[in-house]
Order: C-alpha cells, then structure tokens, then sequence
C-alpha cells in the first residue's frame, strides 16, 4: 500500500490527557501517519494542555462554562476543529455529551475511547460496574461516534482479566494502560484508509486476525 498523506488530527480533552500523549508519541515515531493539529480542552486546569504546550501543539481552552448551552459550546468547538482542517476528531478523556449536530458535522471521521468492552458497562465509573457484574474480563473500547452516547460503531477492543480484590482504580489503571495500545492502533487503521463503516459495522481491511487467541479468567494451573 502506498504511503497514505499524513492525516491531521484533532484531540478533544478534559483532564490528564494520558490518551492524548499516547497519540503524540505515535505520531512522532511514525506508527500513525498523521499529525495532532489541534487540541482542545473545555477545562482551562487540564494537564493534557501541558502536554500539548510542551510539544509545541496548536491548543485552545473551550470552557462549556462560558457558553449558555451545548449548542453554543459545541459550534465553537467544531468550528475550530474546521479551522485546524483535521481529518479525524479524537475525544481522548472528553467528558461532555456532544450535541447530534456536532456528531453529524463530524460523522465518520469521530471516534471515543471507552474503558469498558461495549456494549456492556456504557456511562461512568464503568470499571466498577464490571467489578460489581462479577463478570471475569473488561477492557477498552475504541468505536465511531454516533447520536447515542457511547454506542457507535466499534472499531478496536482491548480485553483485560478482572483479579480477585480488584478496586476500580487497580482494573482502571491496567485498563488505561490497553487504552494507550489501541487507540494509536485504530488512528493508524483510521489513517490509512484501513476502516470501512458497512450498515453501522467497521470492517477493517488487511487487519490481520489470530484464530487461536483466547484468553481464560482464572488462568488454567500450570
Ligand atoms: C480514560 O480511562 C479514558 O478512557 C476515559 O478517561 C480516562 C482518562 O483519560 N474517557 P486521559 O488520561 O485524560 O486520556
């Protein structure tokens, strides 16, 4: 496959920004043919910002707190996206709901990170939801946006055992360490055209798959 031009890409955050430094580093070792363009946060104390003054990144502060509604905020929002003209928008940690208008502007080329294996534990505090389902595994989800909230159309998933005693901080944190894997992988998929949406499906071209992968919660003894 030829090389595909670098895309442009745009973060939206609201807080440590660990998603959105993992998109940096994977840029500028070339494992994603692309550039992060600009970053947005809607929270001015966000240390993700940091992260994107440090690497010379276009960054703006969009507080929601400064608009009388979401339509307001999210016109803002996009049109700033539009001005960077990025290819891809990336909700890394963002935590506000978008408007439909704002999904539909940006349709197809706008994704989110999830830290639960969707469809299962949308919404918050999802590592303790799992922990409290009793289920054996959880995990990430990297999926298109669509007019629902945390419902589209998925793309990459990460599996991750939940251990006896868990706390939701501990499974969080081997959660998030997942997450910095397949975003960049489905940013890079996303780049090189590899992602094709069929009847709200991701079909992924040349992704490769591994018939004999399983994982069993407790392990086998050894
Ligand atoms: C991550 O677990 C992400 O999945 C969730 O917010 C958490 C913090 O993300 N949406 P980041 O460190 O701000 O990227």
């Amino acid at each position: 496959m030829a090389d595909p031009a670098p895309i442009r890409i745009g973060v939206l955050i609201s807080g440590s920004g660990s998603n959105l430094q993992t998109l940096i580093d994977n840029c500028e070792v070339g494992f994603i043919p692309g550039q992060i363009a600009m970053v947005i946060s809607n929270n001015p104390d966000a240390y993700g910002i940091t992260r994107a003054q440090e690497k010379g990144i276009a960054v703006k502060t969009i507080n929601h707190r400064d608009h009388p509604d979401r339509d307001s905020f999210d016109l803002e929002v996009g049109n700033a996206l539009e001005e960077a003209k990025v290819d891809l928008v990336c909700l890394a940690g963002f935590m506000r709901i978008l408007t439909s208008s704002f999904v539909k502007r940006f349709q197809g080329r706008l994704i989110n990170i999830h830290p639960s294996l969707l469809p299962a534990f949308p919404g918050l505090h999802v590592q303790q939801q799992a922990i409290d389902a009793g289920v054996r595994f959880s995990g990430a989800t990297v999926h298109f946006v669509d007019e629902e909230v945390d419902t589209g159309p998925i793309i990459v998933q990460a599996v991750v055992p939940i251990l006896p005693d868990d706390t939701a901080k501990q499974l969080a944190a081997r959660i998030l360490v997942q997450e910095h894997r397949i975003y960049p992988l489905s940013v890079r998929l996303f780049a090189r055209g590899q992602l094709k949406l069929k009847n709200s499906h991701v079909q992924i071209v040349d992704g490769g798959a591994d018939p004999d992968a399983a994982l069993i919660n407790p392990p086998f003894p050894h």
